[in-house]
């Protein structure tokens, strides 16, 4: 069962020169700031020059929770990870990451983000491009032998994300879908607490989606039993979030605010033939529904998304898409 929690309308956005000066990360929490969560971000607004990206933006990701975002592409999402992140400071608002500064958790590697491009140094193999963060962390004296254990071994990764056979592959020689396998297993090798993924599947065939979103399910549960493990989960495949996510936080563009979140009950452990229940249909409706009503970014081209970039969400329980 799903609950839609509609959020309330924020203030309109003020003129581009009525922006507060730009947001201190170091800057003590305001007064609604929950330390104990993974991630919390209150009041976050986010100018581009004169583009208001990002307005009004309250999220708080509790540790252990799997929360997904969709919304039309433009609407800020990416911005948002990147907050999230540490690499991009808000115009306004406050952003704790475990009880740190998003910046602090960063360098301490607590956070891992899968970017919407996978960024692989091209001089290395696969294998090295995996294990880099680890060997920064060993060079650095802390992570896998350190505090963090580690989640896998590079070996179990690269079966994990189904490589064997190209370990000594340099990025250039894989496609793009395999480069952000690579990308993927690069994030979980460091074991982070708060995983942060930006549409990793996309570049993906379905049947091989469709089997990583459920690996990902089974990593995230295993990593659990030895401390929660926190993931904020970009997607435009609405098959995709449900299936994935506690909770689906739709948002709307121009600018990019939290139109509403939906609270997915399915039980765990999550199998693929749940995506035939009832249940699992109904949330999806719902959280279509809601992307109907968002305001996709190009809608003055006439284009409609019900999950933008027509990326593969099937079973489409209102009929097939465009
Ligand atoms: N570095 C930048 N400078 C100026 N504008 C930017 C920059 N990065 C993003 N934008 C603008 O901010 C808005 C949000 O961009 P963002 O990449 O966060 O959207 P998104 O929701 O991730 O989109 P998509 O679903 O297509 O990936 C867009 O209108 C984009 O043009
Ligand atoms: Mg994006």
């Amino acid at each position: 069962m799903a609950h839609a929690r509609p959020t309330p309308p924020s203030p309109a956005a003020g003129p581009p020169t009525a922006d507060p000066p730009i947001a201190d990360p170091k800057a003590a929490p305001g007064p609604t700031a929950a330390p104990a969560a993974a991630l919390h971000l209150s009041g976050v607004r986010l100018r581009y020059d004169h583009l208001l990206a990002l307005d009004a933006i309250d999220l708080t990701l509790q540790p252990g929770q799997f929360v997904a975002i969709v919304g039309p592409s433009g609407c800020g999402k990416t911005s948002l990870l990147r907050i999230a992140a540490g690499l991009l400071l808000p115009t306004q608002g406050h952003v704790q990451v475990l009880g740190d500064t998003a910046a602090a958790a960063q360098a301490g590697k607590r956070l891992g983000l899968v970017a919407q491009s996978p960024a692989l140094l091209p001089w290395r193999d696969v294998r090295a491009n995996i294990d880099l963060p680890r060997s920064i962390n060993r060079a650095a004296g802390r992570g896998p032998q350190g505090t963090t254990p580690a989640l896998a071994s590079t070996d179990a990764l690269i079966r994990l994300v189904g490589l064997e056979g190209f370990e000594q592959a340099r990025p250039h020689e894989l496609s793009g879908g395999m480069q952000q396998r690579v990308a993927l297993a690069r994030a979980l090798a460091v074991n982070p607490e708060l995983l942060l993924m930006d549409e990793p599947f996309a570049a993906l065939d379905e049947i091989t989606r469709e089997q990583m979103r459920y690996e990902l399910l089974r990593i995230w549960a295993a990593a659990a039993e030895r401390a929660p493990k926190t993931v904020l989960f970009v997607t435009h495949s609405v098959t995709e979030a449900v299936a994935l996510a506690d909770r689906v936080v739709v948002m709307s563009a121009r600018p990019g605010r939290i139109r509403a979140e939906i609270a997915i009950d399915l039980p765990r452990p999550r199998r693929q033939t749940d995506e035939r229940s009832p249940a699992f249909l109904d949330a999806v409706d719902r959280v279509r529904a809601l992307l109907r009503d968002a305001p996709p970014d190009d809608a003055a081209h006439g284009t409609t998304h019900d999950t933008a970039h027509g990326a593969p969400d099937s079973p489409a329980p209102d009929g097939p898409r465009p």
